[in-house]
């Protein structure tokens, strides 16, 4: 526990990253109201966009606050034409960069679908995915495989003959993601949905690839030490089938960074889509929590987004560091906050865009704001 005020680096990013954060800046309002939080929270300015305007894509002033700070809430990044001279995306330094930097290992997306939201697929076996058996996390490893960058073209009189990119797996980063997932297992109150088992997934392609052989013998070697939880298999084509057919079974499951990014937008679907995707990337000392839709340009300034993903954001973010901390004055609030998600989605009155509803995105937040403040204490 802290005695000073915890210090929360908020970036708003591109798009409707500051639309969505807006609105999560106003739930953590309503959670302090009658009181101040425990926290402090500040916007740093950053991103595609602000690349475009001024050159860089954030200030050092931000920079160092991510770097002192006891977490980071970001909005989102990448805006169209807004590319860095080498390629890159301008504002990666805010989300790739930081990951890099703060070595932020894991990242941890839930993937649950509430009573009163709708999941995204429609078909003649839609009764298979009910709020009954949708509650898992993908793990994702979030600092090597193909995303390190090991990466070039090989040119030829100004002409790219070729492109690499390396893909890298290695033993601290497979064992350190792995344990986390482990952890993750033993941790969370329940087993997979389907039968209450406490199960860790390895998804891979160890079929075929060298760096799956290795992270599967990791996986299998960090098992040993977690004799009460369940090990178990699944080749990633395999997986997107399994997982979109019968989510029941899936309770934690862990993957390396690219087919973990796949797999996560993929789980979305079955979670009401990307508008209720939140995620954290977290490491030993520093974490950043996100809604994963990105800046979603085809929507920035209509306040029109569903923000309930930069809710579960806050709500990851307030447990991440409470448990951290040993700190019981950000788990209550976090409480709080994942009790008024839960009942303003149940009764349906929340519903944006994605869902059929016409709700807007500062509609939202105020809903859930209320729902905070009417609360019995
Ligand atoms: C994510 C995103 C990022 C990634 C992009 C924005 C670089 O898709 O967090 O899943 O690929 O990791
Ligand atoms: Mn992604």
């Amino acid at each position: 526990m802290k005695d000073a005020a915890y210090e929360i680096a908020i970036f708003p990013g591109d798009g409707t990253g500051p639309e969505v954060l807006r609105e999560g800046e106003k739930v953590l309002g309503a959670l302090a109201e009658g009181g101040t939080g425990p926290w402090r929270a500040t916007e740093y300015p950053g991103g595609g966009q602000y690349f475009q305007r001024t050159g860089r894509e954030w200030e050092p002033e931000g920079e160092a606050a991510a770097h002192r700070a006891d977490a980071i809430l970001l909005g989102a990044v990448g805006w169209p034409g807004a590319t860095l001279p080498n390629g890159d995306i301008a504002g990666r330094a805010l989300v790739l960069g930081l990951r890099e930097s703060l070595d932020l290992f894991a990242n941890v997306r839930p993937c649950r679908l509430y009573p009163g939201v709708k999941h995204r697929i429609s078909g003649e076996y839609r009764e298979v995915w009910s709020p009954k058996n949708v509650d898992l996390v993908i793990v994702r490893e979030n600092t090597e495989d193909l995303y390190t960058p090991a990466r070039g073209r090989l040119r030829r009189a100004g002409e790219t003959e070729v492109a690499v990119d390396t893909r890298i797996i290695t033993r601290k980063g497979a064992e350190r993601v792995i344990r986390y997932a482990f952890e993750l297992a033993r941790a969370r109150a329940r087993g997979a949905p389907g039968d209450g088992v406490r199960r860790v997934t390895c998804v891979d392609k160890a079929n075929v690839m060298e760096g799956c052989r290795f992270f599967r013998e990791t996986f299998d070697r960090v098992a040993a030490d977690y004799p009460e939880i369940e090990r178990d298999y699944a080749y990633v084509d395999a997986f997107t089938q399994w997982l979109v057919r019968d989510p029941e079974r899936f309770n934690v499951v862990v993957a390396t960074n690219m087919m973990g990014d796949i797999i996560t937008d993929l789980a979305a679907v079955l979670q009401g889509g990307m508008g209720f995707a939140s995620g954290g990337n977290i490491g030993a000392a520093h974490a950043m929590f996100e809604p994963v839709h990105g800046s979603a340009p085809k929507y920035a300034g209509k306040n029109q987004v569903n923000p309930f993903a930069t809710f579960l954001a806050v709500e990851q973010m307030l447990r991440w560091l409470g448990e951290r901390h040993h700190d019981a004055r950000l788990i209550g609030p976090a409480d709080r906050l994942e009790a008024a998600i839960a009942r303003v989605l149940r009764d349906g009155t929340a519903r944006t865009y994605d869902q059929g509803g016409t709700v807007t995105t500062s509609g939202a937040g105020d809903l859930v704001a209320a729902a905070l403040r009417s609360e019995a204490r």
